[in-house]
């Protein structure tokens, strides 16, 4: 299976930056790239990245998208919308999401729906807390969160991409080991597995402090099919390296 290297911007970027890396990003790839490339970025940047990365190797997505089709939900942005703009992917259930906007498995289940309804595959990011992984409750925590999708979307469990995301390895330079996210890789294979014929088409992401001296390492673990980068993505030559180190 290729692996899949997505970028998650955040809240970062302005037109003239986004310009830059991404020049910067579809230039260092023109030579070839075995690896699928995604940026995931501000919904108000998706008409500037279309523009900028169409007839490239590099795909786009959004952050978030709304669980709700369409109607008064003011400031939501929905699935067909994100099509529009010629998204590829949209991330759910980050755990910023879940974290400051109270984003419940329920909600990161429907969301997960509307991004399939619309022909986007969600991003669907489980991942523990440091007190959770201490309580010895990681294995519960990443299990739920991804029954819940699970449960939701049914038969098109096998058309998401899964990202484990610790919460304590998130943005804080403390990577999970390549041993304690293979394993928590393999659970969340498992129970794909044992919801899907098709698990094997499911790519499994590691996110958490991934960057240019540590994901060789990573990604070289069996069940790890790829990486949701967050700072190191905002830095073409870095990116550049962690889609090297998948190829
Ligand atoms: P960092 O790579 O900055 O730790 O962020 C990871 C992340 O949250 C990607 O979604």
């Amino acid at each position: 299976m290729r692996k899949l290297i997505a970028g998650n911007w955040k809240m970062h970027g302005s037109l003239a930056d986004n310009e830059a890396l991404l020049r910067a990003l579809c230039g260092g790839l023109a030579a070839g790239v075995h690896a699928d490339v995604a940026v995931c970025v501000p919904a108000p940047y998706l008409a500037q990245v279309q523009a900028l990365c169409t007839g490239s190797p590099v795909t786009w997505g959004a952050q978030d998208v709304s669980a709700h089709e369409a109607g008064p939900y003011t400031g939501e942005v929905s699935a067909s919308m994100l099509r529009d703009f010629g998204c590829r992917w949209a991330i759910v259930g980050h755990s910023e999401r879940r974290q400051y906007h109270g984003e419940t498995d329920e909600i990161v289940a429907r969301k997960a729906q509307q991004a399939l309804a619309c022909g986007i595959t969600p991003i669907v990011c489980v991942g523990e807390t440091e007190a959770e992984r201490a309580q010895g409750d990681t294995e519960i925590v990443v299990k739920r969160q991804l029954a819940a999708v699970i449960h939701v979307v049914r038969h098109c469990i096998s058309e998401i991409v899964v990202a484990y995301e610790p919460v304590w390895a998130i943005g804080t330079g403390r990577t999970a080991t390549p041993e304690q996210a293979q394993a928590v890789h393999a659970v969340l294979r498992a129970q794909l597995r044992a919801a899907s014929a098709s698990e094997r088409r499911v790519r499994i992401l590691y996110g958490g402090s991934m960057n240019a001296g540590n994901a060789a390492a990573l990604l070289a673990q069996p069940d790890i099919d790829g990486g949701l980068i967050g700072s190191a993505s905002l830095r073409a030559h870095e990116f550049l390296q962690i889609i090297a180190a998948a190829s």
